[in-house]
């Protein structure tokens, strides 16, 4: 099948290859010029584990390639997916403006029947507003389905979560759509969910929302196993080796960031209030997460003596989680901008991200030198099994913040350091 993809992102790019993978020949789209640049010459412009692999072998094998010819690229294909982003508004409801743009310039050009799928993340009703909208610029009546698709990858592992779904979710109003759809997907061995686009859109609001919930949860119940001194990965364990609760997204930390989880919790609450059925229950889980970098900095004022100004602290990991470059909503960026605010000498490194700010150094020995604490903000491999007896002897006071619950306490208090985590007691 012709497949198109509609946005170069983590998503777009991930399913076209996942496609290509599968023995169809897809085009990628996108209006901008320097990801297109990149793409065509194999490179991937954003950080991803294994994909740019995956890209070179089939730019190179021609099964992919790029274009910004929006006309071309709609005509030639049958199936298009629409992957760009959604961003948030300031209400929290998810920004459509690009979905449309997409779907206008779909009505616009096509020549024959298409189907058009939604993959990017999108509000309940937006199949039915991409029919209008495609509709709305069409020139001759052509029939045409808009199917609803959602995707469940991970950034950082989204190769593997593209390649090995745990379920395939298909929301379309005909049989024929469906079917298409089916066969689009024959080679993967996972189950299947046909529903109704609704159905299908509210699946990954409710996927993701749960997620957050388990993590919003955990995080709270950091918060009181600190004060009944409870080791909280212990609770964690116990709790998640029910399979009604699962061992996933039970980790405590300074909270979940990315792109994907502050924006759809906060679109599915918008929705729900637009409804007058509020989801009180996520409107917690947000406030929770929000609270949670601050709570741990006030655990990191008090271990220091109940003042932060003037002190030197080294922030390890600037990313918003281990193995991506995206910093977006990243609770370790909220922790160094409260402490800047706190009058603290921030230092910072990230094995990937660059901030291009003067207080981020190359290595770690130089971030951490002559810090009075270290705090640990992504949870990078890279931090997991430093030399901590060499580095403390650079540092002012040996205290560590670990804020991904990441280290082994015993073995740093051994060393002599002043560990705190999130009551990883
Ligand atoms: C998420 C969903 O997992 C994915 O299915 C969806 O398609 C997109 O959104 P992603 O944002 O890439 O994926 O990251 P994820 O691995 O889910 O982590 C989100 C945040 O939660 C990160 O900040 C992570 O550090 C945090 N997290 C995760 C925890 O704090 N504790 C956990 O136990 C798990």
């Amino acid at each position: 099948m012709k497949i198109l993809i509609v946005g170069t992102g983590y998503v777009g790019t991930t399913t076209g290859l996942i496609f290509c993978e599968m023995g169809h020949q897809v085009t990628g789209l996108d209006l901008d010029t320097h990801k297109l640049k990149a793409l065509k010459a194999g490179k991937l412009y954003f950080y991803e584990p294994g994909l740019e692999e995956l890209l070179s072998r089939h730019v190179a094998a021609k099964n992919i390639f790029f274009t910004k010819n929006t006309k071309k690229a709609v005509k030639e294909n049958d199936i298009i997916f629409i992957c760009v982003g959604t961003p948030k508004e300031a209400d929290g409801s998810a920004n459509l403006t690009y979905v449309k743009n997409v779907a206008e310039s779909i009505g616009k050009y096509m020549n024959k029947s298409k189907i058009i799928v939604t993959k990017s993340t999108v509000p309940v009703g937006t199949a039915e507003l991409v029919e209008k909208w495609v509709a709305g610029k069409q020139t001759a009546p052509i029939p045409f389905d808009v199917v609803s698709n959602p995707e469940f990858l991970r950034e950082g592992t989204a190769l593997q979560d593209a390649l090995n779904p745990d379920r395939i979710i298909i929301g379309a109003t005909s049989e024929e759509a469906r079917n298409v759809m089916k066969e689009l997907y024959q080679d993967f061995h996972c189950p299947i969910v046909a529903t109704n686009p609704k159905a299908s859109e509210m699946i990954k609001y409710a996927a993701n929302s749960f997620l957050a919930m388990k993590i919003s949860f955990i995080n709270e119940l950091a918060r009181l196993c600190d004060d009944l001194n409870i080791n909280v990965n212990d609770v964690s364990k116990g709790i998640g080796l029910d399979q009604r609760i699962g061992p996933q997204f039970l980790h405590a930390g300074m909270g979940f960031g990315g792109s994907c989880f502050p924006k759809d919790v906060n679109a599915l609450i918008q929705t729900a209030k637009e409804q007058g059925q509020p989801l009180s229950i996520l409107e917690r889980v947000v406030k929770v997460n929000e609270e949670q970098p601050l709570y741990f900095i006030e655990k990191i004022k008090q271990a220091l003596g109940g003042k932060l100004e003037n002190k030197t602290i080294a922030v390890l990991g600037l990313s918003f989680k281990a193995n991506t470059d995206d910093t977006r909503e990243s609770p370790s960026l909220i922790l160094i901008e409260r402490l800047l605010a706190e009058q603290v000498v921030v230092k910072v490194h990230d094995p990937i991200v660059k901030l291009g700010s003067a207080y981020q150094y190359h290595t770690i020995e130089e971030t951490v030198s002559g810090a009075d604490a270290v705090v640990l903000g992504t949870d990078w491999d890279d931090y997991k099994n430093l030399d901590w007896a060499n580095l403390k002897l650079t540092m002012k006071q040996p205290f560590i913040f670990d804020g991904r619950n990441m280290l082994d306490k015993e073995n740093i208090v051994a060393l002599g350091f002043h560990y705190l985590g999130v009551a990883n007691h």
